[in-house]
């Protein structure tokens, strides 16, 4: 059975997305650990509920970013894993790491890509006055943000939305795309060539499977 590494830094709704399509297997793989830069991310204990082996590694315990990348890349050759999945996780990941796992690294971002790449997408979207939000899970490239979209999910935004409103409402399609994204992947159907995505062999559009 292929094996799935998930990082994350945070609440971990996602993960509990993909632990729960794992188990009831819409995704044929084991997710085989759980890798967290924070200590008090509530996502270990996800990881531990569901009896998934989980590791910390924390910045301040290596010399630089580099040492640590280097050292997550070693846990993860060492479990064989065929994917990574990154969660929530909110440290960029050197270029060393990307270009060691190339094609075998997908990221979710909030907001509809190439718009509002890094931090603090809702603020971005509620201060530029859009009419729409979303989610874009995407391969991970050492452009931050800036791999091949693979698919998008679009939400509304309606007057009066606080920042609260929209989150939930994007939080509630990631939960519905990442997993079909990483299922796609684990069926040997999803390629990342030359910076292009590719699912069932062929090209998928600018923002995604459409
Ligand atoms: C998700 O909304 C994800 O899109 C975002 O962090 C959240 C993690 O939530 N990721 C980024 O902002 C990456 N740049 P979760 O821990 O509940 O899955």
């Amino acid at each position: 059975m292929k094996k799935i590494v998930v990082l994350i830094s945070g609440t971990g709704t996602n993960l509990q997305a993909l632990i729960d399509a794992c188990a009831a297997g819409r995704i044929n793989a084991r997710l085989a650990a759980v890798i967290s830069n924070q200590a008090s991310a509530l996502g270990l204990e996800r990881a531990k509920t569901a009896q998934i082996p989980t590791a910390l590694f924390i910045r301040r315990d290596f010399a630089d970013h580099a040492a640590m990348d280097q050292a997550i890349g070693d846990y993860i050759e060492k479990i064989g894993a065929d994917l990574i999945v990154l969660a929530g996780y909110m440290k960029i990941l050197s270029e060393g790491f990307v270009t060691r796992f190339a094609g075998k690294i997908l990221n979710i971002h909030p907001s509809l890509l190439p718009k509002y790449k890094g931090l603090n997408t809702y603020q971005q979207v509620l201060d530029a006055g859009d009419s729409e939000h979303g989610a874009s899970v995407h391969f991970v490239t050492p452009e931050l943000d800036g791999g091949a979209v693979i698919l998008q999910a679009k939400v509304p935004i309606f007057p009066g939305d606080d920042i609260s409103d929209i989150e939930a409402r994007v939080k509630t399609q990631e939960l519905q795309i990442y997993p079909l994204v990483v299922k796609w992947f684990i069926d040997g159907r999803l390629q990342e060539i030359q910076g292009k995505a590719y699912l069932d062999g062929k090209l998928l559009p600018e923002n995604g499977y459409a």
